[in-house]
C-alpha cells in the first residue's frame, strides 16, 4: 500500500501526477490528493499567472499562502518533513518574497529563479512533474 502511493505522487512513470489524478472527483479522498499536492497544483497555476503578469508588465500579485508549504500534509509525510524538503522550501519562500517585491524589470529574471527552485527541489525529491515544472519557463 505504502509503495502505491508513493508511486502516484512522485515516480518517473507519474510524470504528470495532475493528470493522472484528474478523475478523481473527491480531492479528499485518502488515497487521493493530499494536503501538499494540492498546493503544489495552486502554486503551478499561481506561477502561470505570474508569468501573464510579468508579460504584461502589471506588478506581481499572490493569492496564495505560500508559507503552507513548510506544514502542508504530504503523501509522504517524512519526505516533507526531512531537512532536505525544508531547506528547499524555505529558498522557495525567498525567492517568491524577491519576486513579490520586485520591480518589472527584475521580476523575469526573480520569475525565472523561482522556476529553478521547484526544479531543484523536484530534482532531489519528487521527479514526477519536472516535465510540467519545464512549461512554466
Ligand atoms: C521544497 C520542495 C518542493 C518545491 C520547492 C516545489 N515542490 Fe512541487 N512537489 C514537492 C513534493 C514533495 C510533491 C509531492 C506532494 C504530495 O504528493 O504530497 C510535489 C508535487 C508537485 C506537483 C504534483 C501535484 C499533484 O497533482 O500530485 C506539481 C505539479 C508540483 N509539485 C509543481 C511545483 C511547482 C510549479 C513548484 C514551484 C512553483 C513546486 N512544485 C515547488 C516538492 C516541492
Amino acid at each position: 500500500m505504502l509503495f502505491f502511493v508513493l508511486g502516484i505522487s512522485c515516480s518517473e512513470e507519474a510524470k504528470e501526477c495532475s493528470d493522472v489524478k484528474k478523475n478523481i472527483s473527491q480531492p479528499l479522498n485518502p488515497n487521493g490528493d493530499s494536503e501538499l499536492a494540492l498546493l503544489m497544483r495552486a502554486m503551478f497555476d499561481e506561477a502561470q499567472q505570474i508569468k501573464e503578469q510579468i508579460a504584461n508588465g502589471k506588478p506581481v500579485s499572490l493569492s496564495l499562502d505560500h508559507e503552507k508549504i513548510l506544514t502542508a500534509h504530504a503523501t509522504e509525510p517524512e519526505k516533507a518533513a526531512s531537512e532536505e524538503f525544508q531547506a528547499f522550501a524555505t529558498l522557495y519562500l525567498k525567492t517568491i518574497e524577491n519576486l513579490q517585491k520586485a520591480s518589472p524589470e527584475k521580476a523575469i529574471k526573480l520569475y525565472d529563479n523561482m522556476v529553478d527552485n521547484c526544479m531543484s527541489c523536484h530534482k532531489a525529491l519528487c521527479p514526477g512533474p519536472i516535465v510540467r515544472i519545464k512549461k512554466l519557463r
